[in-house]
């Protein structure tokens, strides 16, 4: 999720070497590959998770979502089926092993039982039915769901196995499906966003993958595959999931091939979804860092139909932005406003898919494993001086009751901005120790209202 400025960008990864070892083959039997789902929800095994012991067939979505129409008003599922560090860093501590910073090397680094175990754990119970029961009573109709390409089982044609991960640890699909029925059954419509493809798109360690330069575009074979991962998705599973979104953050900014092999992608997944399902899936595609206008005139009606655009937003992944006042940090979202809405009005819906209420980069590992903050001088190489983290992550026992209100300001303006588009997807739901980032905590804390329309501070632009 983290919107890292192209300036900044050389200084933000370490380099890992990384080898591909080829040996890891999934059974997937054809129920799982039809669209099933775990019959046994409370089931944990390894062994059931990974080849889905039984299966009902998929069942249709809810009643469509008039996209544009009515706000999208969600939460993504973050550090779920792709791992972040600073969103579960007990998952990485417990490993011992500091060479351990994302899920590539989680599967890499240490024995391939021991991840499975951790992970199939992790998977079913990070987010359980009664979060969806939460999600629901907190008024969202949306949830967006990341997801590796390394969950996603495709057959490689030769019997039952599917295709090579490795080091990747296979197995979540089976809970992705059960998580797709506990939506279904309250009404909640599933953004689908694929947020790890092979080589990475970003070298971002929610790629999968934190590498210094990402492999993705720059190998035809990596985007190909990314396309029969959508391919499978839209033939499996389109049935059950409202929006497909084709891929997360892709590094737009690396280089203007980078950038052309994203637009390529876009328009050949959005055929490869269309010649899979039909007009019924929306099809999400993303700005790739380079501003909404980039794409003016892209993937518009009645050429292509039912796409969407996904906009992310964080001002605390530079000095300059994490400099801003708090006062500052809500009349500069007010400046993206206009933006928003006139690119919308003239080309395709747009969606904030991704923003917080977090006004540093305080909480831990944030920035990546083993990475400090800039805010308090711990990053290595930039310090925006601004003291202390405490207080400003953590536990909200810790925080500051005008801290507290900050926050449900910024959240307030921020649904705004999204709703004055196509509505908005809060990141996100869970963290393990960072408050300020967690959706259930504001709700808890009282700086997220528990009917999402509810407006302590409107008129926050004018
Ligand atoms: C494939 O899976 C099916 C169903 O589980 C099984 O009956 C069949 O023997 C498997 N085939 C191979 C080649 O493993
Ligand atoms: C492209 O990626 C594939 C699959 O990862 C790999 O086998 C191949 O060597 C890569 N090609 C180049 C030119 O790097
Ligand atoms: C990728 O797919 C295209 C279209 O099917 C094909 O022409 C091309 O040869 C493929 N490239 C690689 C490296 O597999
Ligand atoms: C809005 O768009 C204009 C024109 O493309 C650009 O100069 C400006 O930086 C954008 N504002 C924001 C806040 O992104
Ligand atoms: C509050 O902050 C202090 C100082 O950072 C820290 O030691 C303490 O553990 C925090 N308390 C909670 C409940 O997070
Ligand atoms: C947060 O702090 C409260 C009060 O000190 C404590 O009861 C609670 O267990 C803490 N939560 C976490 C996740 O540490």
């Amino acid at each position: 999720m983290l919107h890292v400025p192209l300036t900044l960008l050389l200084h933000c990864f370490l380099i890992i070497g990384a080898s591909q070892a080829q040996q890891c083959r999934l059974v997937a039997p054809k129920a799982l590959l039809n669209g099933g789902t775990p019959t046994s929800p409370s089931s944990s095994s390894a062994a059931s998770a990974s080849t889905g012991s039984a299966a009902a067939p998929a069942t249709p979505s809810i009643t469509p979502f008039s996209y544009g129409k009515t706000p999208i008003r969600g939460v993504n599922l973050g550090g779920w089926f792709v791992l972040e560090p600073w969103i579960t860093p007990s998952i990485f501590e417990n490993t011992g092993n500091s060479d351990i910073i994302d899920e590539y090397t989680f599967g890499q680094m240490q024995d391939t039982n021991t991840a499975l175990g951790v992970l199939t754990n992790h998977w079913d119970t990070w987010i359980t039915e009664d979060d969806f029961d939460a999600i629901a009573a907190a008024g969202l109709n949306h949830v967006r769901v990341p997801l590796g390409y390394w969950s996603v089982p495709l057959p490689s044609g030769k019997g039952n196995s599917t295709v090579n991960v490795s080091p990747y640890i296979p197995g979540a699909w089976t809970y992705l499906l059960r998580a797709l029925n506990w939506a279904k059954s309250r009404g909640i419509h599933v953004i689908l966003d694929l947020h790890g493809a092979p080589g990475s798109q970003n070298g971002f360690d929610n790629s999968g993958q934190r590498i210094a330069n990402p492999l993705w575009a720059g190998n035809q074979t990596n985007v190909n595959r990314t396309l029969d991962v959508i391919q499978f998705i839209a033939e499996n599973i389109g049935g059950m999931i409202d929006v497909l979104e084709l891929l997360n953050e892709p590094a737009g900014f690396e280089s203007s091939s980078f950038a052309q092999t994203v637009r390529d992608y876009w328009s050949d997944g959005y055929n490869v979804v269309r010649d899979a399902v039909g007009g019924g899936l929306k099809i999400m595609i993303g700005d790739a860092f380079l501003g909404v206008a980039s794409w003016t005139d892209f993937l518009t009606y009645p050429g292509a139909q039912g796409v969407l655009m996904d906009y992310h937003e964080y001002q605390i992944f530079s000095v300059p932005e994490l400099q801003r006042s708090l006062d500052d940090h809500i009349s500069f979202a007010c400046t993206l406003q206009p933006n928003l809405t006139s690119f919308a009005a003239s080309n395709i819906w747009t969606v904030v898919g991704e923003w917080s209420t977090a006004p540093t980069d305080c909480a831990k590992w944030l920035n990546g494993l083993g990475v400090g903050a800039r805010w308090d001088g711990t990053y290595w190489n930039q310090n925006a001086a601004l003291g202390s983290c405490d207080g400003w992550t953590g536990n909200m026992s810790n925080f500051s009751s005008s801290y507290k209100t900050f926050l449900r300001k910024y959240w307030e303006v921020q649904t705004e901005i999204g709703e004055a588009v196509s509505g908005w997807v809060y990141w996100t739901w869970k963290a393990e120790n960072a408050d300020e980032w967690s959706y259930s905590k504001g709700l808890e804390g009282g700086w997220i209202p528990q009917d999402p329309t509810d407006r302590m501070y409107p008129n926050l632009c004018s």
